[in-house]
């Protein structure tokens, strides 16, 4: 069954208030689920969703118990027929817990209880409204067995709590703020904390808390820090204080997502909690800051202002992104993050709105909500957002900002909502920003340059593209921009009078407004024909089609004054460079370096002004995921011996001076590990050096030495990554070391399952299978199936793309497995198939038949149908 945005409509009921009553156990938690109902117009019967894993108990209507004809019930939803406009309705119902493998509803994680709601898990604990435009105020009380589960939590603040007969415990919360149920949470179990405090700028202290189980007490420093340091920010940056007396944070094993916002009672995936320096990577330390700045950033832009319905979801999910990824850019490094998120989203993000699943990221319609939780929602969401901000500049954008909340404070609402704050705080209409909201693909946009040696002047002309065509509603792309002559100098920017007023100067530089499908753009007095520097800051999520010359590449690699053009123009050489080695592979002929990609190499190389971290990612190749979009249709191949190729090509030739600066920066590393900008910089280069250096055999050494002397987990898998692709003994020794040392700790043996999963070998697809048996592997565990499964299809191009379709084979029997326990995991898994029709055969036909295996499966999932159904159809 599928869902429209067009059917909208709201709600005929409100439920002003919700008190509900947990029992817990671990096969059969009863809920009583007491509610204050109130009619908003006529005398329509009332629709309660639920799941046909609950059991219904009883139902009273104002203390009357309804019988059998009372109501209408079917496995997904409850139907009564209310004698009054006002009444109380008191729904019991039975839940299992511990038999609740889908991780959505009521379920336990290493004995403990806890829940998840979003999008649509509370029909799984009891019959509700379960749609985010219902807010209701909610009251939980929880009764436990005491020596079972020690503590109870659930939103807001606790009022009331004692011991109980028989070994049973009590507690109350009550939370003040009105919500949907999708952000209600209960958490019970033998869990420890950690403890805080924060003081508001309204001078109110905060208790801040951290629950994990007993051995991981040592592992929540930084999240801790994590956590004041996003207080800090929202208050600064965004002026948004918290607004409850305690902020609690649970962290556990078994997961389906990152986090979850909850109101007062954040629950997390253990991995974006539990750091410190000798199991957890700087990357794994970032990725804690910044989940945990999402999450505590929605209580703002997604909790006290939440969506109307799921179609709003970028509403909350873009914006809070765009707000986690300028919270880590203040922390860190605003250039390098910049470069790192267009990195993921052109890997992760132009696949999807170029595949099967391409939705806008206001989706028109949906099968299961869950699989909607995607890279285009949220990440080309927050690029969305991220245009307002470049139009409107920081100022405006805030006062946008203060407007939404302002307008919009305890509402559900739409992404019209937004933008009309937006336009309206800077009177500005912003209408057309609408089109980029429920338009799939990613634009291309094409970029023809006319100079005029006579009239000094020079034409650009902007064209635009969607999914190949010029048909549709223009979007407008704002392009930060820049002029510079043949030695890398800045020449003055003139626009032509009829081009004035799509020019402006910014904050961040030059802006051109770019409105219609074909817009052309003059500039004058201009001596000689510049160089173009063009979406400066990625300042739009497009393909930006730009011929330029090897030469230009090179001059705006080492002079241009934005990091991202700098570290683009370089990829651009590289990527040259890899699709000449792809055209020589289909013709049997030999490789070759191009002296241009070799020269802008060995500038950034031996540049010594760069920041590290910049010339670490300017020294990456790209990587083969996005190296494979450039093409229509991809020889696999072709494809991986290019980039092997050029990889071991840069080795060879820069060897002397990696060598050096890998000892440079090993010497110069201090011993004690600190999350710090420059010292993450230094490691991530030293890292760079070292992955290039055991492209060649001899330098094995150098990596071993690297895993046995450093005791941090960046130095450690960073050794052990730049030893994967040769299956020397070492490397099976250094392997089964790190198991030794680790076996204790989940999120580091997830590590180890990763690293042998990304192997890229002729074994690779046995050594996964063997790994499927490991007594350490288990399928109810989502970040277990990731690493090994995920890992597997997503990087191991050579095993999971193996000619005889074996791969493939492989994870669609995986993905009817998980299937029957995890739908939403199983459901990601089978989008690893979304590629098939790109292909060069014979893969194409592989793998179309593993997706018909899966297809042709009884009893699918709708998450897994709704994906491999869509996935058959595109051709
Ligand atoms: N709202 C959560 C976040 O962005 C994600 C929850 C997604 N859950 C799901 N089952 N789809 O942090
Ligand atoms: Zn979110």
């Amino acid at each position: 069954q599928e869902h429209f945005l067009k059917d909208y409509q709201s709600p005929q009921y409100e439920i002003k208030s919700v008190y509900l009553t947990f029992y817990l156990s671990p096969n059969k938690t009863q809920v009583i689920n007491h509610m204050v109902v109130e009619a908003k117009g006529g005398k329509a019967p009332l629709l309660l969703d639920g799941d046909k894993s609950l059991t219904l108990v009883s139902i009273k209507e104002n203390n009357q118990l309804l019988l059998k004809e009372d109501y209408e019930l079917n496995s997904e939803s409850l139907t009564l027929f209310p004698k009054s406009n006002q009444f109380e309705l008191e729904i019991v119902t039975e839940v299992d817990p511990e038999s609740n493998t889908y991780l959505e509803g009521l379920y336990r994680t290493n004995g403990n209880y806890c829940t998840q709601c979003e999008a649509e898990g509370f029909r799984r604990i009891t019959y509700y409204m379960d749609r985010p435009d219902v807010l209701s105020s909610f009251t939980t009380k929880i009764v436990a067995d005491k020596a079972e589960s020690k503590v109870l939590l659930s939103n807001g603040n606790l009022i009331e709590s004692g011991d109980l007969p028989n070994n049973q415990h009590y507690a109350v919360w009550e939370d003040p703020y009105k919500k949907p149920c999708y952000l209600f949470a209960l958490v019970a179990g033998n869990l420890e904390v950690v403890e805080d405090t924060f003081v508001t700028q309204e001078n109110r202290e905060v208790a801040l808390k951290i629950y994990v189980e007993a051995r991981n007490l040592d592992k929540c420093e930084h999240a801790m820090q994590s956590l004041k340091k996003s207080m800090q920010w929202d208050e600064e940056r965004f002026g948004l204080a918290y607004d409850l007396d305690v902020y609690m944070i649970v962290a556990v094993d078994d997961f389906n997502m990152g986090a979850m916002e909850n109101k007062g009672l954040n629950v997390f995936n253990s991995k974006y909690v539990l750091a410190k320096p000798e199991s957890a990577t700087d990357h794994d330390f970032e990725g804690i800051e910044s989940v945990i700045g999402h999450e505590y950033f929605h209580n703002w832009t997604g909790n006290r202002i939440t969506c109307r319905d799921w179609f709003q979801l970028t509403l909350k999910e873009g914006l809070t992104v765009f707000r986690d990824q300028e919270f880590t850019a203040d922390m860190l490094s605003p250039d390098v993050k910049r470069i790192e998120d267009v990195k993921r989203l052109r890997n992760n993000q132009f696949p999807e709105d170029a595949g099967p699943m391409a939705h806008p990221i206001q989706p028109q319609s949906y099968i299961e909500m869950n699989n909607f939780y995607t890279m285009t929602v949220y990440e080309k969401g927050a690029e969305v957002v991220r245009l307002y901000h470049t139009l409107l500049g920081e100022k405006g954008f805030q006062q946008g900002m203060k407007r939404y909340i302002e307008c919009f404070d305890g509402q559900a609402v739409t992404i019209q909502d937004f933008r009309q704050a937006m336009a309206e705080a800077n009177d500005v209409n912003l209408n057309q920003m609408h089109h980029w909201y429920i338009q799939p693909g990613t634009p291309h946009l094409k970029v023809t340059k006319t100079y005029n040696p006579i009239t000094k002047c020079l034409a650009l002309k902007f064209s635009q593209f969607l999914n190949g065509k010029q048909v549709h509603l223009p979007l407008l792309i704002p392009v930060l921009f820049g002029f510079m002559d043949e030695e890398g100098t800045a020449l003055p920017i003139k626009p032509s009078i009829s081009t004035k007023n799509k020019v402006t100067q910014t904050e961040k530089g030059m802006l051109l407004k770019v409105t219609q499908l074909n817009d052309t753009f003059e500039f004058m007095g201009l001596e000689t024909e510049p160089y173009l520097s063009l979406l400066r800051h990625f300042s739009a999520p497009v393909s930006l089609d730009y011929k330029a010359t090897e030469e230009e590449l090179m001059v705006l690699a080492s002079h241009d004054s934005d990091s991202f053009v700098r570290w683009e123009s370089i990829q651009k050489l590289a990527m040259l460079n890899l699709k000449e080695n792809v055209i020589r592979f289909e013709n049997s002929e030999p490789f070759l370096i191009l002296d241009s990609y070799l020269n802008a190499f060995k500038a950034v190389l031996e540049d010594n002004e760069i920041d590290l971290a910049l010339k670490s990612l300017a020294m990456a190749l790209p990587d083969v995921i996005y190296f494979s979009e450039q093409y229509e249709e991809v020889n696999m191949d072709a494809i991986l011996a290019s980039h092997n190729f050029l990889k071991k090509a840069i080795a060879e030739f820069f060897e002397e001076s990696l060598l050096e600066t890998y000892q440079a920066l090993e010497a110069s590393e201090k011993p004690k590990y600190r999350y710090h900008k420059e010292d993450i910089a230094n490691r991530m280069l030293k890292n760079r050096c070292l992955n290039y250096l055991l492209q060649l055999p001899k330098h094995f050494d150098i990596g071993v030495a690297q895993y046995q002397n450093h005791h941090n987990m960046t130095d450690v898998l960073a050794a052990l990554e730049a030893m994967n692709h040769l299956a020397r003994v070492e490397r099976a020794q250094c392997l089964e070391d790190f198991y030794q040392r680790w076996q204790s700790d989940n999120l580091v043996i997830d590590k180890w399952f990763a690293l042998q999963a990304s192997a890229q070998s002729d074994q690779a697809l046995e050594d996964v299978k063997k790994l499927t048996k490991h007594p350490d592997f288990t399928y109810h565990t989502p970040n277990r199936l990731r690493s090994l499964l995920g890992v597997f299809g997503r990087l191991n191009f050579a095993g999971f793309h193996d000619k005889t379709g074996e791969g493939y084979q492989f994870l669609a029997e995986e993905v009817l497995k998980v299937d029957k326990l995890n739908p939403q995991v199983a459901a990601r898994l089978a989008s690893l198939f979304s590629q098939w029709q790109r292909l060069a055969e014979p893969r194409k036909t592989l793998m179309y038949k593993a997706i018909e295996h899966i297809a042709s499966a009884e009893d699918l999932s709708k998450d897994v149908f709704e994906i491999v159904s869509k996935t058959l159809k595109s051709h």
